[in-house]
């Protein structure tokens, strides 16, 4: 077998079932899970349909790269959302179809990496998507992980890496908003990110999957497209973004989602696909295409966030250390105290399962920046999630406020 695979951290949600082995909830609640960001919003009925009339599509093989107006309702997407001209983004060549980001964010760092180094390293925040280090690892690299911002959760603070940790750095992972803080990139931090990246000539793999999840209709966050605009690039050399359409609308189990930026890069991408043998269904390109050009839905999504996360701070603003985040759909609050045993007595006494922030880290020069935290995804309906916040304040309140610690 790989000798690498033995290097891989047991996933996340398989910690939290062994934290959980043995806890029984009582028996009276209904058990609600907030632990995993997969969102329970209906999907929408367009796509539904558009699945449906294309499903005489299982009967061919798709193509690796995608049917060309399936391309082009993304790169349309990607130039109204990110201010882009048809030059500066074009359909075949800047954006690829991909199954769900998750595929993709490790494919790619399978295609990036160059084993010819014996110092390769992929860079990443801390706490982090844990798919960038497995990736890291199986391409042969050892994962890189970056400080966290002292003033800004979830951020990493480039300041404080050396030039002799960037000078092995093949490709660094962003994610912006953050996943699980909701932290989010702005210009001042691409200028800083891409002169790195020239400097040190790495690869900036922006994973964008929560770019449609923002409190502000007006103010969306910038993504590593925009951000090369905005600073004056051509062509995104070296940066690719990952969007998907598992969180924008609420499609999780399409497993759909794009890569686009640098066209040397997204060719060598798909060379690479093609042997990895993952093009993605005709109906779901059919599928994708209808999600891609509707934004009716997506801002019905974002609303329907805004009021669940405007219910459950009410609720739980002056009994945990939180805010609302700047995007995506976590929570990601201080619980004064050790964030397994928060995560398990919640589970015992409420029906309510979070995740242990530090599940989401690794040690770093001043401990696990998830130690201490919680991860709480608002993914459920309005009800349960308010439901669900209730119920943590009771525990907060009556039971962790008062345990000796
Ligand atoms: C930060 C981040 N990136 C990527 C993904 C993968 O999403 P998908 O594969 O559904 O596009 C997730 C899923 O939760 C995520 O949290």
């Amino acid at each position: 077998m790989n000798p690498d695979l033995g290097k891989l951290q047991p996933y996340p949600f398989e910690r939290l079932a062994a934290l959980f082995n043995g806890v029984t909830p009582p028996e009276s609640v209904r058990t609600i899970a907030l632990h995993i960001g997969e969102p329970a919003h209906p999907a929408p009925q367009t796509v539904m349909d558009t699945l449906w009339a294309h499903r005489d599509g299982f009967s061919k093989y798709p193509k690796t790269a995608g049917e060309p107006w399936l391309r082009d309702a993304m790169a349309a997407w990607l130039r109204r959302r990110y201010g882009l001209s048809a030059q500066d983004l074009e359909a075949s060549t800047g954006v690829l179809p991909v199954n769900g980001s998750r595929e993709a964010l490790f494919s790619f760092t399978q295609a990036v990496v160059s084993r010819a180094s014996e110092q390769a390293c992929v860079a990443m925040p801390n706490p982090f998507y844990q798919i960038y280090e497995g990736a890291a690892l199986l391409a042969g690299a050892t994962p890189l992980y970056l400080p966290e911002c002292a003033g800004r959760p979830g951020l990493p603070d480039i300041a404080a890496v050396t030039d002799a940790d960037w000078q092995g750095c093949q490709l660094l992972f962003v994610c912006s908003p953050a996943n699980p803080s909701g932290a989010v990139l702005d210009i001042d931090d691409w200028r800083a990110l891409l002169r790195l990246a020239d400097t040190h000539g790495f690869v900036i793999a922006s994973d964008e999957c929560y770019s449609e999840l923002y409190p502000d209709e007006s103010a969306p966050p910038m993504g590593v497209l925009s951000a090369c605009k905005a600073l004056g690039r051509e062509g995104f050399r070296n940066c690719v973004a990952f969007h998907s359409l598992s969180k924008r609308s609420s499609l999780p189990g399409l497993r759909s989602g794009m890569v686009s930026g640098d066209a040397s890069l997204l060719k060598e991408f798909l060379l690479y696909r093609t042997y990895h043998g993952c093009a993605m269904p005709l109906p779901h390109q059919h599928a994708s295409a209808a999600a891609w050009s509707d934004e009716t839905h997506v801002i019905a999504n974002r609303e329907l966030y805004r009021r669940k996360f405007a219910a459950v701070t009410t609720e739980l603003r002056d009994c945990l250390d939180m805010r609302i985040p700047e995007g995506g759909f976590y929570l990601w609050p201080r619980v004064e105290g050790d964030d397994t045993v928060f995560a398990r007595e919640l589970w015992r006494r409420e029906g309510v399962s979070v995740l242990p922030g530090s599940f989401l880290g690794r040690e770093g020069r001043t401990g696990n920046p998830g130690s201490g935290r919680v991860r709480i995804a608002l993914v459920g309906g309005f009800d349960e999630t308010v439901e669900a916040a209730r119920r943590i304040r009771r525990f907060v309140t009556s039971t962790w406020n008062q345990s000796p610690r």
